[in-house]
């Protein structure tokens, strides 16, 4: 039997349909595409399987189909050693599906179909109570019921766990008891553009959208901004640290998707496995990963832990 998992992500599973194409198309437009591909993805399951990957213990919390698609994603949860105690299969919805267009410069378009996903409910976190409270990391986002998300949020705090609230795919209108159980609030451009109501196209506009993130009530925000690297800030004592910026680190883009999740994955095994590093060194080194993941296709498929530099693993 596995020793309790370090961290615990409560969230989605879908799986991945991905057409490749020159460029996305125009509303009504068919295109040939030049691939296709299909996969393990879902945020929540992203973030767990990447940081299960680097070699945190992991556990799932999450509601698929009874159909071939969630038994394939329980075998892959399996498969990347991770606890699936609280993964449970429901014949009233469909697996989570995500149709995704990616172009030649490897950005994407992503339709999600949440199917089981909606299903994962308050009682199903609480049912993983003792699970979550031996956890050093909760991890939530947004692609399951936003009550879930809380619950979890919160069961979390109750026990002293660090909390890993990401805002994907964005929603606005969030109470801010959502914000008070986070301890590392981490969104991109768009998600802080939903929450705050105002475009954030570059890191001058970062910079402004953090003193308003800030005035949420977490206890750390990460702004990633794709090429434009990282934005953070903390909060100790009440008082905010300064922002500081990490550069992206360079490479050339094949597939984005998934990236996000690559870095929130990283940084929760950092957190739990190597808590010695300071935030920003954590940070710095979960970018030089999601940027690893863009040079492949792909989602968990383009996860190759085993190609990153071993420094990174190293305290
Ligand atoms: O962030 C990428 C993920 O978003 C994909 O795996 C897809 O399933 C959607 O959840």
């Amino acid at each position: 039997m596995m020793e309790e998992p370090q961290v615990v992500v409560v969230g989605s599973c879908n799986i991945d349909l991905i057409c490749y194409t020159t460029r996305l198309p125009k509303p009504g437009e068919t295109l040939h595409g030049t691939k296709f591909e299909k996969g393990y993805g879902g945020k929540g399951a992203n973030q767990c399987v990447m940081a299960a990957r680097l070699g945190a213990r992991c556990a799932m919390v999450a509601k698929l189909g009874d159909d071939d698609f969630g038994h394939g994603t329980v075998e892959n949860f399996r498969t990347n050693n991770v606890n699936v105690d609280h993964v449970m299969l429901t014949k009233e919805a469909s697996s989570g599906v995500a149709a995704i267009t990616v172009n030649e410069e490897g950005e994407n378009c992503i339709v999600i179909v949440s199917g089981a996903n909606m299903l994962l409910c308050p009682g199903d976190v609480t049912k993983a109570d003792s699970l979550i409270a031996l956890a050093t990391v909760v991890v939530c986002q947004l692609e399951v019921n936003p009550h879930t998300t809380l619950t979890a949020l919160k069961l979390a705090k109750k026990h002293g766990v660090t909390t890993i609230f990401n805002t994907a795919p964005g929603l606005s209108g969030l109470t801010e008891d959502y914000y008070k159980h986070t301890d590392i609030l981490c969104l991109n451009e768009s998600e802080a553009e939903t929450i705050l109501d105002v475009p954030v196209p570059d890191l001058s506009a970062g910079e402004a959208a953090m003193e308003r993130l800030q005035a949420l009530g977490c206890g750390c925000v990460v702004l990633t901004m794709g090429e434009r690297g990282v934005l953070y800030t903390q909060c100790q004592q009440g008082v905010w640290s300064r922002v500081e910026h990490i550069e992206a680190h360079r490479v050339e883009a094949i597939d984005t998707t998934g990236a996000g999740d690559a870095f929130v994955g990283a940084l929760a095994y950092y957190l739990a496995c190597l808590p010695e590093l300071s935030l920003g060194e954590m940070l710095r080194r979960a970018g030089v990963i999601a940027s690893h993941t863009v040079t492949a296709r792909g989602t968990q498929s383009s996860y190759h832990v085993n190609t990153l530099p071993r420094e990174l693993m190293l305290p």
